[in-house]
């Protein structure tokens, strides 16, 4: 089945009202590329400033609380941001799961909270080098990806980030072929859990994702996107991973 590529970025805790002249470009760039679906995720500051200025352009939060509100200090809701002018949000990035000690159910928690209040996501799961070098990447992504996969809802809005620890920020990436082999067995595991459904949901690559690589990645097979955190700074850096997933 023919999946339209996503091209996503994570701006992390980087940016300001200044750093919002980028998305114009990057708009733009997903103007001129149909094709490419394109996204960018913000702090919650930036959500509504951002929205604001690129009407019709995706601009997401980088995480959600479970809940719709309550006593969580320092916590944002699903509703809330989509309130701001979010069209989707990320969870279980692995500097929250590692970070803050989130666990799958957590992280499932935050991916049926977007389904509640119409927000697309983007779930991700990635193993560590550790894991890697024993020979676990695939039980563990596989196991978070069980642990972490709102059933019975349906696949459109909803996109895998995979995204190896090991690879973000580092420089360092899979090589084609373990990118198309992970994948794979991502596929094969969305496939038990959802049935048919599985063939419509894309499954992103992340870490350490630039011009100059996206293109071999994008070539995987079961790679339908990346998910882009320093390179997604700049319109400069940015735009050529679209151009290469057009
Ligand atoms: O969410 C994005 C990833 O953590 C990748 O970050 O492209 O800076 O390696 P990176």
């Amino acid at each position: 089945m023919t999946r339209r590529k996503l091209i996503a970025g994570n701006w992390k805790m980087n940016g300001d009202l200044a750093a919002l002249a980028e998305i114009d470009a990057i708009a733009a760039a997903a103007e001129a590329y149909r094709q490419v679906d394109v996204a960018i995720g913000v702090p919650a500051t930036l959500i509504a400033p951002a929205a604001a200025r690129v009407p019709g352009f995706a601009i997401g939060a980088e995480d959600v609380h479970p809940e719709d509100s309550g006593a969580f200090t320092g916590c944002v809701s699903a509703g809330m941001v989509r309130e701001a002018g979010a069209s989707f949000a990320i969870v279980g990035h692995s500097e929250r799961r590692g970070g803050y000690a989130e666990t799958d159910a957590e992280v499932k928690g935050k991916a049926e909270a977007l389904l509640r209040h119409g927000l697309n996501g983007i779930l991700c799961i990635g193993e560590t080098a550790e894991q890697r070098d024993a020979g676990d990447a695939v039980a563990v992504v596989t196991g978070q990806l069980r642990g972490s996969m709102p059933l019975g809802a349906g696949s459109g809005w909803l996109s895998i980030a995979y995204e190896p620890i090991w690879a973000i920020g580092t420089g360092r990436t899979p090589t084609v072929a373990d990118a198309a082999a992970i994948h794979g067995a991502i596929r094969a595991t969305l496939v038990e859990l959802l049935g048919a459904d599985a063939q419509a949901m894309r499954i992103l690559y992340g870490g350490s994702v630039t011009g100059d690589n996206a293109a071999a990645l994008l070539s995987a097979g079961d790679v339908d996107g990346a998910l882009v955190g320093g390179a997604s700074l700049t319109a400069a850096k940015f735009v050529p991973i679209i151009v290469a997933a057009a």
